[in-house]
């Protein structure tokens, strides 16, 4: 028997998600940009799909580009804001030059902090905040780090590794009283929480495909009407001239029934997810009284919890578990090579012991409560 508790790294593909791709890769395969019936096939799908992103997100579909990943969205949306604010310039050379000032939390996801980081050496000053112990940003620190020549703000909605959830409406209402570029990486909020961009108020967000049950390789950038914004990619006129390269069209025709399956029951899907998420948190508590929950338990998605069950560091566990048939991961998926490190929980300050030996359980809305059981009575065995 194997249990999947890896769901913030990625999810297996719904059924209905799979069945609404497949004809586009042998059936109406044509590109759609081209011009006879197999791409106008293509074409009018990607029309639904755009349509099928921004009524999720409460936006019009025209402000919808596809991309390759979550990531090519956050580059999309940091490069692209750049380079729009020092005149155009798309890629700048290493630069010691004043471009400008941007604001990030130093919890964000490894593609907006890198991306962050590049733009440092282009030139532009960053400045990235401290979260509290349980990983919440105050928006005071936002209010305090915005300088003159501040032009973007980014703040992730939902942290992969401890779900913790951002006040985001009250950050861009911030910004927005200085005139700043507000982005929000919400490709974890997706699907476990709602995510309305006129609510929240934000100018651009980011998506990503495989975190919602369509495939990887797959991400959406919303781009409010009016943002100005230079692409990163070079070539043909695809995605009205922001995003160069032939569409996914298979997997962006899965991003869109995954949205329109998320918007159809969306409360439906939280309601399972937490039901878990409390019974695992009843079963933990009850098990293992020495197990320490990792970030905040009120401000949380449904579907996570990160916890340091004892002193055994979490890569010993994650491989123990993994031999009982369990996956679980160890933060952000991209790190699992350096255990330990996660910049989440050192820049909450959780001490080192507590940092090493954190875990990350991310269920899926079709996980149940007999696998919850299984997963108790494997760790209380692995702690024993
Ligand atoms: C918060 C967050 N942002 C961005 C990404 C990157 O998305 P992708 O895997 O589609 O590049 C991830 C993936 O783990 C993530 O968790």
């Amino acid at each position: 028997m194997s249990i999947y508790f890896d769901n913030n790294a990625s999810t297996a593909v719904a059924q209905e998600v799979l069945e609404e791709m497949l004809p586009f890769f042998r059936e109406s395969f044509g590109n759609p940009s081209s011009m006879h019936s197999f791409s106008r096939n293509a074409g009018a799908a990607l029309d639904c799909a755009r349509k099928r992103v921004a009524q999720l997100l409460n936006s019009d579909a025209e402000n919808i580009v596809f991309t390759s990943s979550g990531t090519e969205a956050n580059n999309l949306a940091l490069f692209g804001i750049a380079a729009s604010h020092t005149g155009g310039r798309a890629r700048f050379a290493e630069s010691t030059s004043d471009n400008g000032h941007i604001i990030t939390s130093s919890t964000e996801h490894g593609s907006v902090l890198n991306t962050c980081r590049e733009l440092e050496k282009c030139g532009f000053k960053v400045t990235y905040l401290p979260v509290g112990i349980d990983g919440l940003l105050d928006p005071k620190e936002l209010q305090n780090a915005i300088c003159d020549n501040t032009f973007l703000v980014s703040i992730m909605v939902a942290n992969n590794e401890t779900g913790t959830v951002q006040k985001i409406k009250e950050l861009a209402n911030i910004a927005h009283s200085h005139n700043l570029i507000f982005h929000t990486d919400a490709v974890q909020a997706i699907g476990k929480m709602k995510v309305d961009v006129e609510e929240l108020g934000v100018d651009l967000l980011s998506l990503s495909a495989h975190k919602i049950y369509a495939p990887k390789g797959v991400g959406a950038l919303y781009i409010r009407k009016g943002i100005k914004i230079k692409p990163i990619l070079f070539g043909g006129s695809h995605e009205n001239h922001l995003r160069a390269g032939t569409e996914n069209v298979p997997g962006i025709v899965a991003l869109g029934k995954a949205c329109e399956m998320i918007t159809n029951n969306l409360q439906g899907d939280i309601d399972a997810m937490q039901t878990l998420k409390e019974y695992m948190i009843e079963k933990i508590e009850q098990s293992c009284p020495d197990a320490l929950f990792n970030g905040s338990m009120i401000e949380s998605l449904p579907n996570t919890l990160n916890v340091s069950f004892s002193e055994l560091d979490s890569t010993s566990l994650v491989s123990l578990l993994d031999e009982q048939g369990v996956a679980v991961g160890t933060g952000a998926a991209c790190k699992s090579a350096t255990p330990g490190a996660s910049h989440v929980l050192t820049a909450m300050q959780l001490e080192k012991k507590r940092r090493f030996a954190a875990i990350r359980l991310s269920l899926s809305k079709y996980n149940t409560l007999k696998e919850i059981d299984t997963f108790i009575e494997k760790i209380t065995e692995i702690l024993k």
